[in-house]
């Protein structure tokens, strides 16, 4: 048993049979801690709700645990200002701190039916639902409430909607904006999907078979603020399937974001502008005084790119892996970190650029009507539709205009269908979407609340009475 901390700190947890370690040149890259120090509070959280479920077997005594929770905050900043290269991980780490701060009987203790394979999965569920709840959501509800302004503010604006790139239809501003909306909605539902596979706990699962100490898994589970216990250590501790998804949604979200900034690039191209974009979304050319380029625009579109290239990551590090805990699962947190920081990013772009976009009346072709004036044709004389395009083709084909004049209003109001760019219509899915976001907000917030710190703290202080 060792009792000197201080020569156990920069050694493993696994010391027994070994006599060597590896080294320095290789700890480098097998180390984890140089990016899993990001885990410290909730694997603090985590270890000292397994601390809770070892003091009710008379492992640790229970006033330790109060002790732990009133040294948390010293714990967590030492393990942060820890130099990187003296842990290998972010586990070993808090081990070395809580037994330097509450003593070693209890640090020492700490692994008994635990392994770092339980720890580290049950303490990335609990990072991803937290911090979703504190720093993703509040950003993504400002993108979306920033899309919603920005279709209001723009309402009235008729600009043509472009089918292969060409002129087809008469729409509003507005309604091009909700459909950003919608698939916008549709990204934020994929990621409240995903959040609540990982809403379960794994800690019990041990190495991978579980473990011969009688844990009160249902306590830990109900402290930590998870619906359910895992149902198979081996699932529990071997697969990232769950991460991968997250990084999906993380990535059709990059997707649209990459779209939108296509559309609005191109809508507001010097030949074309019907939007203006506000100067604090543009810069200038070193060269050119004229220029007002759509950098912010282009680095929405841009940063996709390498979504596409986490999906991929992930992917390719769950492939093939056997069941069981390998050490290429460490790796899946390098790739959560930067996509997770990417997403915050493209999160901050996205709502600036819709704070700055300005639909303008610009150059619609007429012709951008003949569908309408078609359909009038066939509907008020009784001909086939077929007919109607031909006869409505050739007027265009020889006098180069329909023979009738529609206005670009005429056409959008002419629209009936409940989907359709009809005024009347879009003004209320103006409303609609409002309560849409509100509800949709308000149901994830629900869910992630239990997560908070604060809440998990409210559960610890209840329990220890
Ligand atoms: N740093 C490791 C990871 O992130 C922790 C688990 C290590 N487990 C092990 N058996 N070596 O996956």
């Amino acid at each position: 048993m060792p009792n000197n901390l201080e020569s156990e700190k920069s050694k493993k947890l696994w010391g027994g049979i070994f006599e060597k370690t590896p080294p320095e040149t290789i700890r480098k890259i097998i180390d984890s801690f140089s990016f899993d120090f990001r885990l410290a509070n909730e694997n603090f959280d985590v270890v000292l709700t397994h601390s809770i479920a070892l003091s009710e077997l008379g492992i640790i005594p229970k006033t330790e645990i109060a002790k732990m929770l009133s040294k948390k905050e010293k714990i967590i900043s030492s393990v942060l200002s820890a130099e990187k290269s003296e842990f290998e991980d972010v586990h070993s780490a808090l081990e070395f701190f809580i037994s330097k701060e509450i003593g070693e009987k209890i640090g020492f203790n700490l692994r008994l039916g635990r392994s770092r394979n339980d720890e580290v999965i049950t303490t990335v569920h609990l990072w991803v639902l937290r911090n979703f709840y504190s720093s993703l959501l509040p950003a993504i509800k400002k993108t979306a409430v920033s899309i919603l302004e920005s279709a209001n503010r723009n309402f009235g604006i008729i600009i043509p909607l472009y089918t292969h790139l060409r002129q087809a239809q008469p729409i509003l501003f507005s309604h091009l904006i909700l459909g950003y909306l919608e698939g916008f909605i549709r990204c934020v539902e994929r990621f409240r999907d995903t959040l609540k596979r990982f809403d379960v706990c794994h800690l019990g699962s041990g190495a991978g078979s579980g473990t011969g100490v009688k844990l009160d898994v249902e306590k830990m589970t109900k402290i930590l603020g998870f619906s359910r216990i895992s149902r198979n250590s081996i699932d529990s501790t071997s697969r990232r399937d769950i991460l991968a998804e997250l990084i999906f949604d993380f990535c059709m979200t990059a997707i649209l974001f990459s779209k939108i900034a296509e559309d609005l690039i191109f809508l507001s191209a010097d030949e074309i502008k019907f939007v203006e974009l506000s100067e604090e979304i543009c810069t200038g050319s070193s060269m050119m005084p004229q220029k007002k380029n759509p950098d912010v625009l282009e680095l929405m579109r841009g940063k996709s790119a390498r979504f596409v290239g986490f999906v991929s990551s992930i992917l390719s590090l769950e492939k093939g892996l056997p069941s069981g805990y390998s050490k290429d699962l460490q790796e899946d947190k390098i790739i959560l970190f930067e996509a997770w920081d990417e997403i915050k990013n493209l999160l901050t772009l996205a709502e600036s650029v819709f704070d700055g976009i300005y639909g303008r009346h610009g150059k619609i072709s007429p012709h951008t009507l003949a569908t309408d004036f078609a359909e009038t044709l066939s509907l008020s004389k009784k001909i086939d539709y077929r007919t109607a395009h031909k006869i409505t083709g050739k007027e265009l084909k020889e006098k180069g205009t329909i023979p009738q004049e529609i206005s670009y209003e005429d056409s959008i109001k002419r629209k009936v269908t409940p989907q359709s760019t009809n005024p009347n219509l879009v003004k209320k899915k103006l409303k609609l979407y409002r309560n849409i976001i509100e509800d949709l907000f308000k149901d994830i917030s629900r869910f992630l609340e239990k997560f908070s710190e604060e809440n998990f703290n409210a559960r610890v202080k209840k329990y220890l009475g």
